[in-house]
């Protein structure tokens, strides 16, 4: 059994990943060097996301966490790295007590306390990696890297979408972008560039990209609810899709772990209805132009097809009426 009525938005738009720079998308190698290369960040949504999260975990344990057995360093290494991150941040909000191997970490806004034996998987609730993540509100893939491939090894994932540890565990970076129709503008394949790419990634200077997707009344779609969310995307109508069509968007940072050598692919996923995106003009604008002009293998890889006519209806209405009110006003 399993629970979907979480309803969440962002509501600070200064911290929303506003994924759109040009008045048409098409897939590209669009990773960028991070700026702030710490991925620890407190929104206002933290608590409500991490709550969720840790509700999905416990609801579906096998379909949102997966590692495989030997990968208990590398989760050892990941646990240090985003306390470490926490408490420099946020010393505030996160504090990390080392006593040798004794340490105790706290979370002082869930108001929570652990002491455990660095290195000892028994003296903690969960596995190390599950433990630390369920601290932060973003997803985490740990992708282990052998020969040019990177393998999915790892995954706590609450939050994105058509991905599931259950479904993609154990796949290569290249299994799991086959169902994308991963071409460029003009037609070349981008499987292989971008894979090479990430080989490319050192220790301390990770690279970040945004990923985006529209839902349809809802926030969470992995394969194993399939039969649970595709039909309410029939329910969208221009009048309803402001409210229940949201801009998701996920922003994705790559880090190469300077002791396994794995990439660490952190997923912030944030969730914009339409009729907010008239907040921010530019926004709007930008969002009504790109989706007006989506490819259809794009449309049909996406999922948003079957509602995406009714979200441009209902964003057309909004810019009519949005420039028939700036008419009125210069007239008058
Ligand atoms: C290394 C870590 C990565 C992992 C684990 C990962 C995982 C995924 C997954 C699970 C999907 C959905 C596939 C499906 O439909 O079954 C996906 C889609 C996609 N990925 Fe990745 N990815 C990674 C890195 C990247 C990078 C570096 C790029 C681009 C530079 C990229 C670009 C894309 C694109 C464009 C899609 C299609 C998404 C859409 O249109 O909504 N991925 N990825």
């Amino acid at each position: 059994m399993f629970t979907q009525e979480l309803d969440f938005k962002t509501t600070d738009l200064n911290t929303f990943p506003f994924p759109f720079r040009s008045d048409n998308y098409r897939y590209s190698n669009d990773l960028r060097k991070l700026e702030d290369t710490n991925l620890v960040t407190i929104t206002p949504e933290y608590e409500l996301q991490v709550r969720a999260k840790r509700r999905l975990l416990d609801e579906q344990p096998e379909v949102r966490y997966q590692s495989f057995p030997h990968t208990m360093e590398m989760q050892w290494e990941f646990l240090e790295m985003v306390f470490e991150m926490a408490v420099e941040k946020y010393p505030q909000h996160f504090e990390l007590i080392k006593n040798g191997d004794e340490w105790t970490f706290k979370n002082n806004i869930l108001k929570e306390e652990q002491t455990f034996t660095f290195g000892d998987p028994s003296t903690l609730p969960y596995e190390p990696y599950d433990f630390a993540g369920r601290h932060f509100h973003q997803d985490f893939v740990l992708m282990v890297n052998r020969e040019d491939n990177f393998y999915l090894e790892i995954g706590q994932v609450s939050y994105a979408a058509l991905f599931s540890a259950h479904w993609n565990t154990g796949m290569s970076f290249d299994e799991i972008h086959g169902p994308v129709p991963f071409v460029s503008r003009n037609g070349d394949n981008l499987i292989d560039r971008v894979r090479k790419f990430l080989l490319g990634i050192n220790p301390g200077e990770p690279w970040t990209r945004i990923n985006w997707n529209l839902m349809a009344n809802r926030w969470d779609v992995n394969y194993e609810t399939m039969d649970v969310w595709e039909p309410q995307r029939s329910l969208i109508t221009p009048e309803n899709a402001g409210k229940l069509v949201r801009l998701r968007v996920e922003e994705q940072k790559f880090y190469r772990m300077s002791r396994s050598n794995a990439i660490l692919f952190v997923l912030n996923t944030q969730f914009l209805p339409l009729e907010d995106l008239q907040l921010r003009q530019e926004w709007f604008d930008l969002t009504y132009s790109v989706l007006q002009d989506i490819p259809e293998a794009m449309a049909e890889y996406k999922g948003i097809a079957p509602y995406l006519p009714q979200s441009v209806e209902y964003l057309r209405r909004v810019d009519e009426k949005l420039k028939n009110q700036a008419l009125q006003t210069q007239e008058g």
